[in-house]
């Protein structure tokens, strides 16, 4: 039988040039999703190397998220999406046996989609919205829409005018008009040294310097990005997520938001603040564009409150800025698609969605609490009523290491190294989406995995090199 068998360059360290022709597999298509790849003893017999590189080769494709191994059957290709499959293995997850907590997903409920359907139905008759839904509309959105989204933000806290609100398609898509909007490649710009790894992304693919500002138990360290904004010209805008850091779930402190806003006026530097991992309006701190409203873009999504698959969310601007976003977006997609906006406007203005927002605060808090029990004695990260929760790993153990193991098991976390800005150092922790279970018992089973090998951790998979 043949087996896919890469050709490797002669110069690298072996495990890592395997994990790389694996990826570059992928991406090509040579290695398609759901494919096996062969057996770890024939690949290493025809690469030359031992069994031991090819593990660990494995392992850090696993790592990466590009292929999953199965107790007892082998490791297969993940896809070719992120480095997830998360989607895929939330929908199937009785039929992998997969618990995936590394992509942050709104917990599972029925009346997401029962809801969808209702309003797709609503407006399948309305002749006159049917209407607008074929036609060009202007790029900030429909002015009906933007009315109807900045009412509910208002209604959750976070008080919006229709004026400074442009419709997006999602978070991603409001970091990366801002960005556009905001920025020239070559220029620098400035988060969390642990961040969200779509912030990450976007800066690399706008082709910016991304500068990590250390962060420490109150947030991120603004004295020290005051340091760097003396030291150095300052960064083209500061991106925050203060009401929780993803991944640590850390918050900006009051004192440091306020401290922030007075820096940006001062350096005359953009805030980029995003409100996407939702908490109840009293675990949330001051919004930074209330502090400096003249200065702070604000970038929110239904993807964690409704459902990820809308690509539905809204960014809030200052006045001098609405032009140049409306540009960007235009020169993106001209515009968002009325449909799937007059969708979502009815969703959140129906009964529907705060029955599902009361359930999802509830079983966000009882799915922390439950964490919490599970996991005493750890210190732990994390809001009550947070998707995440972060783990730094006693003395000793290794997130690569650990994550490996749980993969093995059936259970997908992530490390902290997709976080990580530049080359900083990932500290040694795991972040663990408590939201993405399909269950409390999923996400109980998937937590006693974790206590057992936390209490006996698990060799190293390359210690035969
Ligand atoms: C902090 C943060 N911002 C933005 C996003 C992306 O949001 P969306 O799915 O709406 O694009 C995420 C998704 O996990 C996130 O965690």
């Amino acid at each position: 039988m043949t087996i896919w068998v890469p050709q490797l360059p002669s110069e690298g360290v072996r495990y890592r040039v395997i994990a790389d022709a694996i990826a570059l597999a992928i991406q090509t298509g040579e290695l398609a999703a759901g494919q096996k790849l062969p057996p770890q003893r024939q690949l290493a017999d025809r690469l030359g190397v031992t069994v031991g590189t090819v593990t660990r080769a494995y392992a850090e494709a696993e790592r990466q998220g590009r292929v999953v191994a199965r107790v007892g059957s082998g490791t297969y290709v993940r896809g070719n999406e992120a480095p997830s499959g998360q989607y895929f293995l939330a929908s199937r997850p009785a039929e992998d046996g997969i618990i995936d907590l590394s992509l942050s997903l709104p917990p599972p409920h029925p009346l997401r989609a029962a809801s969808l359907g209702r309003v797709l139905q609503e407006i399948a008759v309305e002749e006159p919205l049917l209407q607008r839904a074929v036609e060009y509309q202007s790029d900030r959105g429909v002015p009906e829409h933007r009315e109807r989204l900045a009412a509910w933000m208002t209604e959750l806290g976070m008080p919006a005018e229709a004026e400074s609100l442009l419709v997006t398609q999602g978070g991603q898509h409001g970091i990366s008009l801002a960005l556009q909007a905001l920025t020239r490649p070559g220029e620098r710009i400035a988060a969390d040294v642990l961040t969200y790894p779509g912030l990450i992304s976007a800066a690399s693919q706008a082709h910016l310097k991304l500068l990590g500002v250390p962060m420490d138990e109150h947030g991120m360290d603004v004295d020290a990005l005051a340091r760097l904004c003396a030291q150095q010209q300052p960064p083209r805008l500061v991106y925050v997520t203060p009401d929780q850091n993803n991944p640590t779930g850390t918050p900006l402190s009051e004192s440091r938001r306020e401290r922030l806003a007075a820096l940006a006026y001062r350096h005359d530097f953009w805030i980029v603040e995003d409100g996407v991992q939702y908490l109840p309006a009293v675990e949330r701190g001051t919004p930074l564009y209330r502090l400096a409203p003249e200065r702070t873009l604000f970038i929110f999504s239904t993807s964690k409150v409704l459902a990820g698959g809308l690509r539905i969310g809204t960014l809030l601007a200052p006045a001098m800025l609405r032009e140049r976003l409306g540009t960007a977006l235009r020169a993106q997609s001209w515009m968002v698609p009325p449909l799937m906006v007059e969708a979502v406007c009815r969703w959140v203005a129906s009964d529907d969605s705060r029955v599902l927002l009361d359930w999802l605060i509830e079983e966000l808090g009882a799915r922390q609490r439950l964490a919490r029990e599970r996991l005493v004695g750890y210190s732990l990260g994390g809001r009550a009523h947070g998707n995440n929760l972060w783990l730094p790993l006693p003395e000793g153990q290794r997130s690569a290491i650990l994550t490996a193991a749980l993969a093995q098991r059936n259970v997908l976390v992530s490390s902290a190294e997709p976080f990580c800005v530049g080359s900083e150092p990932a500290p040694q922790a795991l972040r663990l989406c408590l939201s993405a279970a399909v269950s409390r018992e999923a996400l109980t089973q998937a937590l006693d995995t974790l206590v057992e090998l936390l209490a006996e951790p698990p060799a190293a998979p390359w210690q035969t090199l």
